[in-house]
């Protein structure tokens, strides 16, 4: 059995799990697989999955678990994620958690742990509100938490910021009952199988991230012994 390090970050929308996994990326050389960006830039490019998803997303709802799933069984299983992966933004309902450990267990793999970041929701109003995040380089700030150094302009190489569709206010509100209703449960799921690493969410970025790489690297010590 493969002693890689197999990854899951969930959390609320606006937790924060995208800019902790840029950093967590770079200091355990993970492949990153973010349902979002994938269905993002599916509809970008306007395929077949770019068509079924739009509609969901822009409403603030969840694309079908036999959608989602078939894409992310697919991306675990190639060459990229064979030595381990990060993967947000699934599983994000019981039956995607069913479904990617069933298909872990016929690859004879097993996830290492599930980190949750948690934040409450007047913070992820908050933050959802001022997220921009850049056309071309994909990063992501906070008009006042996190501020570029040029408004509107990335700092990594000038492109243009925007406001993500679904952070209209209203969508937020549902992408936010959503979570409550289908993802929390989740948390038990996952404790049961003694998988769940908690982290309070509400702290800066640094410290977040400090507290998630002290985890992971003593997890990947405690699994070389
Ligand atoms: P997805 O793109 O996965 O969105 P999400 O889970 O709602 O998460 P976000 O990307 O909004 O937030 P984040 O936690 O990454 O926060 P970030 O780091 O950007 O999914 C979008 C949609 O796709 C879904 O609604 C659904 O329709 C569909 N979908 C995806 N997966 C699916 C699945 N499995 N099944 C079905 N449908 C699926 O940070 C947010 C802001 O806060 C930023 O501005 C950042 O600068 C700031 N910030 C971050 N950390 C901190 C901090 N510690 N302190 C202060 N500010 C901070």
């Amino acid at each position: 059995m493969s002693s890689k390090l197999n990854l899951i970050l969930i959390g609320p929308p606006g937790a924060g799990k995208g800019t902790q996994a840029e950093r967590l990326t770079d200091d355990f050389n993970l492949p990153y697989i973010a349902t979002g960006n994938i269905l993002r830039a599916a509809i970008r490019d306007e395929t077949e999955l770019g068509t079924k998803a739009k509609s969901y997303m822009d409403k603030g709802e969840l694309v079908p678990d036999d959608v989602i799933t078939e894409v992310i069984l697919e991306a675990l299983g190639s060459a990229d994620a064979r030595d381990g992966f990060l993967l947000d933004g699934f599983p994000r309902t019981l039956p995607q958690a069913d479904a990617l450990a069933a298909g872990l267990e016929a690859a004879d793999r097993r996830l290492t742990a599930v980190i949750l970041i948690d934040v409450p929701d007047e913070e992820v109003t908050r933050r959802l509100s001022g997220r921009r995040v850049s056309v071309k380089t994909g990063r992501v700030y906070h008009v006042e938490l996190d501020p570029p150094k040029h408004e509107g302009r990335c700092d990594i190489d000038g492109s243009r910021l925007v406001q993500r569709d679904d952070d209209k206010p209203e969508t937020i509100a549902k992408r936010l009952a959503v979570y409550h209703a289908e993802t929390e449960p989740l948390a038990d799921y996952y404790e049961r199988r003694g998988l769940l690493r908690r982290f309070d969410g509400t702290r800066s970025p640094t410290e977040v991230h400090d507290h998630i790489r002290a985890t992971i690297a003593t997890l990947r010590l405690e699994d070389e012994l």
